[in-house]
């Protein structure tokens, strides 16, 4: 049976562009076949600025958003963020959900689809990396940058990815898996 994979879309704000991105990304990992992959969107469980009264930790979750996310990240096996860039770092939106809950991520590997500007997100994606190591995830050396998403999105609304994104995200997705089979043994210690 094959791993799961989530594609999570970042940001949150209306007119975003990362569902595009995201929904090219869903379809280029579907076409790889290496893993069974689920396209999730962060604005669909309405988190506010964290407001659980104990640590994640526990798994006392008190609010029906958390439990949702909770039950969410539980069940995957591997993860790529797709992530925009807002003032060098990721967005909070980003952080504010990783924060929410913390076993549920604790080793599995995560992969960045980065865009903004001309940074093609790199920065936000540097930070990002860090981040997740404290909630036990491994951040994945390689990585898709997409710069300027918005002057590759045709009338339909459909992302137009390139040879560059394509041939990164190939060599990401294969990266992907060999830490999420790695990986699986070390939750059920
Ligand atoms: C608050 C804010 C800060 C931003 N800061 C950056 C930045 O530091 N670097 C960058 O390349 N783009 C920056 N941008 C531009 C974003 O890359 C661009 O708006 C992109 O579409 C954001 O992704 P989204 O539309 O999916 O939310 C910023 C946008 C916002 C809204």
């Amino acid at each position: 049976m094959s791993l799961k994979l989530q594609i999570i879309i970042c940001s949150t704000r209306p007119g975003r562009v990362g569902p595009a991105v995201a929904n090219w990304f869903h379809g280029f990992a579907q076409s790889q076949g290496l893993f069974d992959c689920e396209l999730v969107d962060l604005a669909d469980f309405q988190l506010p600025v964290y407001d659980e009264p104990n640590h994640p930790r526990m798994q006392k979750y008190e609010h029906d958003h958390t439990k949702a996310w909770s039950r969410s990240v539980a069940k995957a096996d591997a993860y790529i963020f797709v992530l925009p860039e807002y003032n060098f770092c990721p967005p909070p939106s980003f952080t504010n959900a990783l924060d929410y809950v913390y076993s549920e991520w604790n080793y599995k590997p995560a992969g960045f689809v980065s865009y903004g500007g001309v940074s093609g997100g790199l920065r936000s994606a540097q930070l990002a990396k860090q981040w997740v190591t404290a909630v036990k995830m491994m951040p994945m050396f390689e990585g898709v940058t997409v710069q300027m998403p918005w002057t590759l999105i045709g009338e339909d609304g459909r992302f137009q990815a390139n040879e560059h994104h394509e041939d990164s995200g190939e060599a990401l997705l294969k990266e992907l898996l060999k830490w999420a089979e790695a990986m699986k043994p070390m939750r059920s210690r």
